[in-house]
């Protein structure tokens, strides 16, 4: 429940208006990919997204209604139609309690409190993992036929970044060190309009709703950019306009704009913004019925993850992974807003059901190899809680978090990305020396930090590694020296897997289908 779903605002997408098609909403969201997304992955979930949305309806969320009773939809960014189903601007909140409430009601079992510390294998398949209970302090071991990694994004790689604590890659640390890939890890979202200081996001709602974006000149400044879509283009090409007006002195303060809100007046935002407005109130002291909210690009979402097949099967037998954490490759190069609680609907259910042919057609492994992960887990920990000396994880994870933001952020460059390599690579090293600095048992949560680190390190390195690698400029990564796009060379999903100590690299093709390759304009 402290998932970045649950803090999800504006909403979920599904083809329920009478105009609308699921062939409109697979369309907008390859384009909003450019490109990069597969074909028959955007098929799956563009069809189900309006049986999902009624299902979780069914369960109980209660969505805001239009007059007539419906289920009401506000325009997102790069949508043709107004399809994001939305419960006010707590949407997110709305769908995940009601989720919960359907597993608590089928009796599923929670490990509250417990933190993943390695995936298990025999015969080169999953067998189990073993995981520290962080209210004793104790490490132990769980077989099982199959794993399913549901871990969320790793945006707190990121010192800015709108994601919950708990976004810190987990999921991707594990898979890759048991040989699974990751795929496309260069695309990362920044969101156009997180608060100013504190990186909340402030929802995309509140332009589907009509705010503007303003800069100092007072100019609606995404006219230049996307004359069409205006501020409803999609993110990746809104935070790319945002960061030109500052760096073109056209910000304020050299480092946001201004989010007006002021023209929906106060009832409008009351009903369909309360909790923007509860944000700005709170972490500001800014009402939007009265002053616009300033607003700068933050990292939001990862469309990279762990490589699956569309049932959610990485090339590792036995492992799974659903949601933020894996890439079924339905974002592609940029995700459209709302289309991710979606994901987690359509392929959590699919997943699930594929997972219980997979266990229900496979032999169960053998104990001795999770005894033998869980022996050698217990170790690796009491060296690192009982090492002293070194440098701190707060140090080493505030210099990866700022060099993240610096480095690898909306506009990227090679000498930039090269010394961001460097930086993240001595900073592995350091870590090699990390001191926890408390090696108590109970509630240890330095020591739940320190892993997060080790695990943030790995992702951040290879982050870096693929927007070196990929020499072209598409949805969100934007390279200053390949500004163009390039479907001859970089039509193509980038993998990295774990080879002994070092990182292989390769690129595999994307599926094309129904949509033809263009040019990608709003
Ligand atoms: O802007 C937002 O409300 C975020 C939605 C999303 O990331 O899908």
């Amino acid at each position: 429940m402290r998932s970045h779903s649950v803090a999800a605002q504006g909403g979920i997408n599904a083809s329920l208006g009478e105009d609308d098609s699921w062939e409109a909403h697979a369309f907008d969201t390859v384009k909003g990919s450019d490109y990069l997304a597969d074909q028959d992955v955007v098929e799956i979930l563009a069809r189900e997204a309006p049986r999902a949305v009624i299902e979780n309806e069914r369960w109980g969320t209660a969505f805001s209604r239009t007059k007539d009773g419906k289920i009401a939809q506000r325009p997102f960014g790069g949508a043709a139609f107004p399809r994001t189903c939305y419960a006010a601007d707590r949407t997110g909140h709305n769908l995940l309690h009601t989720t919960f409430e359907q597993a608590l009601k089928r009796g599923i079992m929670f490990y509250n409190e417990w933190f993943v510390t390695s995936l298990a294998k025999s015969e080169n398949r999953i067998c189990g993992l073993t995981a520290l209970n962080i209210a004793t302090g104790e490490v132990h071991g769980f077989s099982s036929k199959a794993v399913v990694l549901a871990t969320g994004g790793f945006g707190r790689v990121y010192g800015h970044s709108t994601n919950a604590i708990i976004n810190t890659g987990d999921g991707c640390a594990l898979a890759l060190k048991v040989g699974a890939p990751l795929k496309d890890m260069e695309f990362v979202q920044f969101h156009p309009t997180c608060l100013f200081g504190s990186s909340i996001l402030i929802t995309e709602g509140a332009r589907g709703e009509g705010g503007y974006l303003i800069n100092s000149l007072g100019e609606r400044f995404m006219e230049k950019y996307a004359p069409e879509k205006m501020e409803l283009a999609p993110r990746d090409i809104v935070a790319r306009a945002i960061r030109t007006e500052v760096l073109e002195s056209r910000g304020f303060e050299d480092e946001y704009v201004h989010l007006d809100l002021r023209h929906l007046g106060k009832e409008k935002i009351n009903e369909r913004l309360p909790g923007i407005q509860e944000i700005c109130i709170n972490f500001a002291g800014i009402d939007p019925i009265d002053e616009p909210i300033p607003v700068q690009p933050a990292q939001h979402y990862s469309m990279g993850g762990i490589h699956t097949d569309k049932r959610g099967a990485t090339p590792v037998p036995g492992l799974f992974a659903v949601g933020e954490t894996a890439c079924m490759s339905v974002h592609g190069a940029n995700r459209l807003g709302g289309n991710s609680l979606l994901e987690t609907l359509v392929f959590g259910r699919s997943v699930g059901k594929a997972v219980g042919e997979y266990v229900s057609s496979v032999k169960s492994l053998d104990v001795e190899s999770v005894e033998q992960e869980t022996f050698e887990t217990r170790e690796r920990l009491q060296r690192l809680l009982l090492h002293e000396g070194g440098d701190s994880t707060a140090n080493i994870r505030e210099t990866m978090g700022q060099t993240m933001d610096v480095l690898v952020g909306v506009y990227r460059k090679s000498d930039a990305l090269e010394a961001a390599l460097k930086m993240i690579r001595e900073l592995k090293t350091r870590f090699k020396n990390v001191s926890v600095g408390r090696s108590d048992d109970k509630f240890n949560y330095a020591l739940i930090r320190t892993l997060e680190l080790e695990n943030m390190l790995d992702i951040a390195e290879i982050i870096t590694m693929g927007a070196l690698m990929r020499r072209e400029s598409r949805g969100a990564h934007w390279r200053l020296d390949y500004p163009e796009r390039d479907d001859e060379n970089f039509l193509k999903h980038s993998l990295f897997i774990k080879v002994e100590d070092y990182i292989k690299t390769e690129l595999i093709d994307v599926n094309l289908g129904m949509f033809e390759v263009k040019e990608r304009s709003y």
